[in-house]
């Protein structure tokens, strides 16, 4: 399933388009460091990306994971995925997202979030009832634009994620579907 929106194109990529997704993790390795966890060296080549795109399309259809590049025009700039999709009596998913350095304070990410969730709540979609988001105090940026979205605090996790070096604490937040 191809999402499109204004400005943006979100949507899997194939193997053979492994090159523009490690283009986009290369460029932005700094820009990701304090915020998400460390990745092997192999993470920043085409070749891991071939083979992991094979799996990317294996998780889609497994209904567990939704995982979409966000292009604009040929050039990849972001990322958004829902990790953890877990059905039964939860329908619920955890939200990832990162968006270029160059292309931060734009909306982008933004209008790349409002056309996913849409997806993930509706009936002829992934009809989810809940969407978690958990960030650092200190992501500004990722606080403002979840309170935008309509996200709200649920709580606060210590210790959560390994990111840069040490167990960091993570404030809990979640978007609901209450028209499910
Ligand atoms: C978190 C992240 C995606 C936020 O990106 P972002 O560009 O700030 O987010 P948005 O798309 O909401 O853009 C908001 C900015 O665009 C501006 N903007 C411009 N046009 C806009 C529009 N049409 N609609 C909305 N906002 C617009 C807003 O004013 C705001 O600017 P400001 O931050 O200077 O106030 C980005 O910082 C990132 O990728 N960080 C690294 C990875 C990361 O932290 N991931 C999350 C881990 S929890």
């Amino acid at each position: 399933m191809e999402l499109t929106t204004p400005r943006l194109r979100l949507r899997m990529l194939e193997a053979s388009e492994a090159e523009l997704v490690a283009a986009f993790w290369i460029r932005n390795r700094a820009h990701h460091e304090p915020w998400v966890p460390k990745q092997p060296e192999e993470f920043f080549t085409a070749d891991y990306w071939e083979k992991r795109l094979i799996l990317y399309a294996a998780d889609n259809a497994a209904d567990t994971h939704v995982r979409r590049f966000v292009l604009e025009g040929d050039r990849v700039i972001g990322a958004v995925n829902l990790n953890n999709m877990v059905r039964g009596f939860f329908h619920s998913a955890h939200l990832g997202f990162s968006i270029d350095q160059a292309e931060q304070g734009r909306g982008k990410m933004h209008e790349a979030l409002v056309a996913v969730i849409a997806h993930a709540f509706s009936k002829d979609g992934l009809h989810l009832h809940r969407i978690e988001a958990n960030h650092q105090s200190h992501n500004v940026r990722s606080a403002a634009l979840l309170e935008r979205l309509g996200f709200e605090r649920q709580g606060f996790a210590k210790e959560y994620l390994f990111i840069n070096g040490a167990w960091r604490d993570h404030v809990m937040t979640a978007l609901i579907n209450r028209e499910w």
